[in-house]
């Protein structure tokens, strides 16, 4: 049996040589063991101590990479601590500014609002958005300052932590975005400029296509006239001149009096006819593509409607067949000239979509019921996918390459409709095409209700 370890010290002499022998193997055992337990805490500690080390330039290289101002400072309102973006702002290295008042570095102008973060700190509030004028090593560094309240492990409020950005780059920040949100809105104001000049493109050639038929008869007939007045004219010089029966008998014949004469009230009415209709289109024109912002008139949804088929419609597409299939009246009340411009936009976009199809129709429903015009405007052209269905309303929406299409005229459409109290929605026909649907207040109820948020 070993002897017990609480006789290290028994003289050897005394011991039997094996007993002293295992008592000293026993004190090198146990020396190996504490060697052995140091060198595994030193190699722990130096883990530690690495881990530390490596936590703490962790720490710094965050603090040093902000460009954002960090001081730490004390219940009393000295510098603890502070980052190297504050070192650049002040003028000074790290160990100058511990232990010194912030004030001291601080415009005399920021005293007060730096004394009231302070106190707001005391009662662990903190603060935003304070601006504060640090004094920099040329001249005044004004920041925009957050502070928040610093506690320790027992949960006492110690001191505070100010986070200050430097305005002059928050002031340039705004300026880039200010200067963006202008290019933006510039640009916005070309899109929305071009669309209207695209739509008034599309009325100029419906209207001068409107126009031609009737002009073109008046200048024919104006042709005639002038014919038979050249006729009739040397028909009278002869009568004048006292001609003799028979050779007036003759030049009747020659120069087709009685012929012209019969045909005078016929190209007359003919010219008639055809000025009537160049000052309706005028008309039409005049009130339905004027920018009249405030009036709201009475007026007819279904003139209105097969306008705008005739002067978009039919300049660009002569194949299209068209079914208009309206009541003769359809009372509105609004702004005829915003709603033709609706109208218009419908219809051209169901011209474009059926650029490609072989069969071209159009049609155009309405009715009346219960106070609300429901009009539908359906093509046989492509459709609208449904992936896109619920976007079509949005603003800069296009299928259509660039210079086709500005993806305003629903967006558009859609706002001016809802101005004046209607919706306007999108879907496909189940036989294929897309379909449209705008309902307005009819005249007498939108007027009511005009009335009523007047009162
Ligand atoms: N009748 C229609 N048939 C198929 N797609 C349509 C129709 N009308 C509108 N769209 C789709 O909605 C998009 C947006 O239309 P719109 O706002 O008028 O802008 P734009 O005509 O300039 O493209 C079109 O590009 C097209 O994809
Ligand atoms: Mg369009």
């Amino acid at each position: 049996m070993n002897a017990p370890l609480s006789q290290p010290f028994s003289l050897p002499g005394l011991l039997s040589d094996a007993d002293a022998e295992s008592a000293w193997i026993d004190v090198i055992q146990k020396m190996d063991e504490t060697y052995a337990n140091l060198v595994s805490q030193q190699v722990e500690l130096e883990r530690k101590n690495a881990e530390l080390e490596e936590a703490q330039a962790f720490i710094a290289s965050v603090l040093g990479s902000m460009t954002d101002v960090l001081i730490a400072c004390d219940r009393n309102g000295r510098i603890e601590q502070s980052n190297p973006a504050a070192e650049r702002a002040l003028g000074h290295p790290s160990r100058d500014l511990a232990g010194r008042p912030l004030p001291d570095f601080l415009d005399p102008g920021s005293h007060a609002a730096f004394a009231r973060l302070c106190a707001a700190a005391l009662q662990r509030e903190g603060g935003s958005d304070v601006e504060l004028s640090l004094r920099g090593p040329t001249g005044p560094f004004p920041v925009s300052v957050n502070s928040t309240v610093r506690y320790d492990q027992r949960g006492h409020a110690i001191g505070l932590v100010l986070v200050g950005r430097p305005i002059g780059e928050l002031r340039r920040a705004y300026r880039d975005l200010a200067a963006a949100h202008e290019g933006l809105k510039q640009t916005q104001q070309q899109l929305v400029h071009s669309e209207k000049m695209a739509s008034l493109g599309r009325l100029v050639a419906g209207v001068a296509h409107e126009l031609n038929n009737p002009i073109s008869f008046v200048y024919g007939n104006a042709h005639a006239l002038r014919r038979y007045v050249d006729r009739l004219t040397a028909y009278l010089d002869k009568v004048h001149e006292g001609a003799s029966p028979e050779d007036l008998a003759a030049l009747r014949r020659d120069l087709r009096i009685d012929r012209a004469r019969s045909d005078l009230p016929a190209t007359l009415d003919g010219m008639l006819e055809g000025t009537e209709r160049v000052r309706d289109i005028v008309a039409e024109l005049r009130r339905f593509s004027s920018e009249q912002k405030h009036a709201s008139e009475r007026f007819d949804a279904a003139a209105l409607l097969r306008s705008a088929v005739n002067w978009v419609a039919k300049a660009q597409t002569p194949d299209l067949a068209v079914v208009f299939d309206l009541p003769d009246t359809l009372d509105i009340a609004g702004h005829p000239g915003h709603l033709h411009q609706v109208a218009m936009n419908l219809v051209q976009n169901a011209v474009d979509a059926m650029a490609a199809a072989r069969a071209k129709r159009l049609e155009l429903h309405a009715r009346q019921q219960d106070g609300t015009v429901t009009i539908t405007v359906r093509d046989t052209g492509h459709g609208i996918p449904d992936e896109i269905l619920g976007r079509v309303f949005d603003p800069f929406f296009t299928t259509k390459p660039v210079g086709k299409g500005t993806g305003l005229g629903l967006s558009i459409s859609y706002q001016l409709v809802k101005d004046h109290g209607g919706t306007l929605t999108a879907a496909n026909h189940p036989d294929g095409g897309a379909l449209f649907t705008l309902t307005l207040p009819a005249a007498g109820r939108s007027e009511a209700a005009a009335k009523d948020s007047s009162r």
